[in-house]
């Protein structure tokens, strides 16, 4: 299976400057070997997604609400995105679980919502900078695996250290080798040989330099691109250091 490059664009980008940005990525995206994702606002979706007609780049929501539709005032509805030409979505961001206080459990129901409405979830999980510095690293992220996946999950896991978030830090080949080895077996425990084709993105300040050797690590699937993503050079560099599967 291709690496997939996805890039969050996050509360950045008025409409005409996404609108750029997506034109400017698809026009390098020709020839290269990895899936390609980007994820504007929603309010963007629609612009950006017909941007992007026609070339080998999809278009993803941030998040969405766990019910299909319903009095929930600002909120957005999986098959809203779907209906725009969203065909994923990102869920369960630390943005999103530290800023909003989005549970393990609100994840798994969002994961489901999205299913149902016929995206393909990114379920992000990722441990804090207190976390790590007791050595809980591996127990957060399980804990967050065990209760934001529903079974069964068709989708893509990302593994997003908090710390390594737009920080310029970013996990060490060695961190990231462990996390995503016990994160697979994780998978392969609760799905069984399903487990093992789940791709498991990285993310966390992934830029140009140091994309060729994160790809290369054993169970990385791709990427998760956040500051890089909004700068279409950075991104497609990034696209090209990625694996062909
Ligand atoms: P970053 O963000 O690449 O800016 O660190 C990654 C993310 O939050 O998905």
């Amino acid at each position: 299976m291709p690496q997939l490059i996805a890039g969050n664009w996050k509360m950045h980008c008025l409409a005409a400057e996404a609108v750029a940005l997506a034109q400017g990525i698809a026009a390098g995206a020709q020839g290269i070997a990895a899936e390609l994702l980007v994820c504007p606002t929603a309010l963007h979706l629609a612009a950006v997604a017909e941007a992007l007609h026609g070339s080998s780049v999809a278009v993803g929501g941030q998040n969405c609400h766990q019910a299909p539709q319903g009095a929930h005032t600002g909120d957005i509805a999986a098959p809203m995105l779907r209906d725009l030409g969203a065909t994923w979505v990102i869920l369960g961001h630390s943005e999103r679980r530290l800023n909003h206080g989005e549970t393990d459990e609100l994840v798994r129901e969002k994961t489901v919502a999205a299913v149902e409405a016929g995206l393909t979830p990114i379920v992000c999980v990722g441990e804090t900078t207190d976390q790590r510095a007791g050595g809980a690293e591996t127990e957060a992220v399980g804990w967050q695996l065990a209760g934001s996946l529903p079974k069964p999950f068709t989708g893509v896991l990302a593994y997003e250290p908090v710390w390594a978030i737009g920080t310029g830090k970013t996990a060490t080949e060695e961190d990231v080798a462990i996390m995503h080895g016990f994160i697979r077996e994780e998978l392969v425990r609760q799905f069984g040989d399903l487990g093992q084709a789940i791709r498991i993105l990285y993310g966390g300040s992934v830029k140009p330099a140091n994309a060729g050797s994160l790809l290369a690590v054993a169970n990385v699937g791709g990427a998760l691109v956040g500051g890089s993503s909004l700068d279409p050079r950075e991104f497609l560099a990034i696209a090209r250091a990625a694996q062909a599967g």
